[in-house]
């Protein structure tokens, strides 16, 4: 079996966290962002020292190509995503793409063979938060998204994708999309809820992810004195806005027992305490692993948006930014994840993601599976995000064999 180097990958991983690292041991690195491009930078030399063919797409994508012994043969896959949450976790991402650098180190330690070439890639904008869809990388390199108007979507302060990518160098001249039919993709992440830990579970072979759709509402009231202005001439988008996110909580329970729905981002203007609120912009996301629970679930929440809006008096306006069906991995590719968990003597359980991952996306293109490894308390998406080292040493072994195994047949 191929051996990884615990202590470099261990390195590797404390260098990459100092980049965007925050007071409270997070990361705090957002898509294309400085900390982004300083990052990327040291992956492409990184890559470079390996000796890998490095290119970079029109996304901001970075792929290195290591080749194998048939050069005719479809390539393997692997990798993650480098951006965070704004004051997320160093986990997140991150470890599946270091997992991936490992795996090509360790190959390079011990020349080991393997018939098919390697590509490794970081995505760009997993996350979503400054630039609105998530898995925006991986969604435009298969097509799944629509590059030019992606290229287009704007963080809050008006600079759009493509502007951004130029301003920290990273808007490729490569193509967007396969160059050749893949073999197969593998990714590894941590698990970002309890399971594993609940059951003292070193690695998850995750099986499906769950669909999700993402809305944004604006309401529309009217700004007006907080002092002379009766109650019931109030026109107030905050009051509306906020049965909505009451309701949002409570669908919940009604639909099925996997049911999760967040709101997660709120603006208030013109925001000021003796001002009734003029407008609130809101977003809501809503989870499930049955696409039609996802879609009952966004006609619920237009319903509530609507009750809430006409009680207060106000207008609204109501967008779905994104939809992303259920996924149901690739068995042959799980299977071969788990028997590697088996022979490296790594415990393990299969399991479903109620996280998204690129690796959905890249499942639409060729047979894709992934690696979960143990959150501590499950928690993510937040400064505290913990794994512990042996889990994720055991997580890079199982995934090392298992990208050896599907590079060989
Ligand atoms: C990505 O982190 C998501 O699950 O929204
Ligand atoms: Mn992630
Ligand atoms: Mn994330
Ligand atoms: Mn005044």
């Amino acid at each position: 079996m191929v051996t990884i180097d615990p202590e470099r990958f261990r390195e590797t991983f404390e260098r990459y966290s100092e980049i965007g690292r925050t007071d409270a041991d997070g990361l705090h690195r957002l898509a294309l962002s400085e900390e982004d491009r300083e990052v990327r930078d040291l992956f492409v030399s990184d890559l470079e020292d390996l000796g890998l063919e490095v290119r970079i797409d029109r996304i901001g994508n970075v792929f290195g190509r290591a080749e194998g012994t048939d050069p005719d043969a479809e390539p393997v896959l692997i990798g993650s995503h480098l951006d965070s949450q704004p004051y997320g976790g160093r986990f997140d991402g991150q470890l599946g793409v270091l997992s991936a650098l490992e795996t090509l180190r360790a190959f390079d330690d011990e020349d080991v063979e393997h018939r098919r070439p390697i590509e490794i890639v970081n995505w760009t904008n997993e996350e979503g938060s400054r630039f609105k869809p998530a898995l925006m990388g991986s969604g435009a390199f298969t097509g799944e998204l629509d590059l030019a108007e992606v290229l287009e979507h704007a963080d809050a302060d008006g600079v759009t994708v493509a502007e951004a990518l130029d301003r920290i160098g990273y808007r490729g001249d490569q193509p967007v999309g396969p160059r050749e039919e893949y073999h197969s993709s593998l990714e590894l992440h941590v698990e970002q809820g309890p399971k594993l830990e609940d059951e003292g579970l070193s690695v998850g072979v995750v099986e499906g992810v769950f669909g999700m759709a993402w809305l944004e509402v604006v309401v529309h009231g009217d700004a007006d004195h907080a002092g002379p202005s009766p109650m019931y001439s109030r026109k107030d988008a905050l009051v509306a806005a906020s049965d909505v996110v009451g309701a949002v909580r409570r669908l919940s329970n009604r639909f099925a027992d996997d049911v999760v729905t967040t709101v997660g981002e709120l603006e208030v203007e013109p925001g000021s305490i003796n001002v009734i609120p003029s407008e609130v912009r809101f977003t809501v996301d809503v989870r499930s692993y049955d696409d039609g629970v996802v879609g009952d679930l966004v006609e619920a929440v237009e319903r509530e948006v609507e009750t809430a809006c006409e009680r207060e008096g106000v207008e609204y306006d109501l967008e779905e930014i994104w939809r992303i069906p259920h996924t149901e991995f690739s068995p042959r590719v799980a299977e071969t994840a788990l028997s590697a968990a088996d022979d490296v003597g790594a415990s393990h359980r299969a399991m479903v993601s109620g996280a998204g991952h690129d690796a959905s996306y890249v499942n639409e293109i060729t047979d894709t599976a992934m690696l979960f490894v143990p959150s501590v308390d499950g928690k993510t998406h937040n400064e505290a995000e913990f794994t512990e080292w042996a889990d994720a040493e055991e997580g890079a072994r199982v995934y090392v064999e298992t990208v050896k195994r599907l590079a060989d047949v």
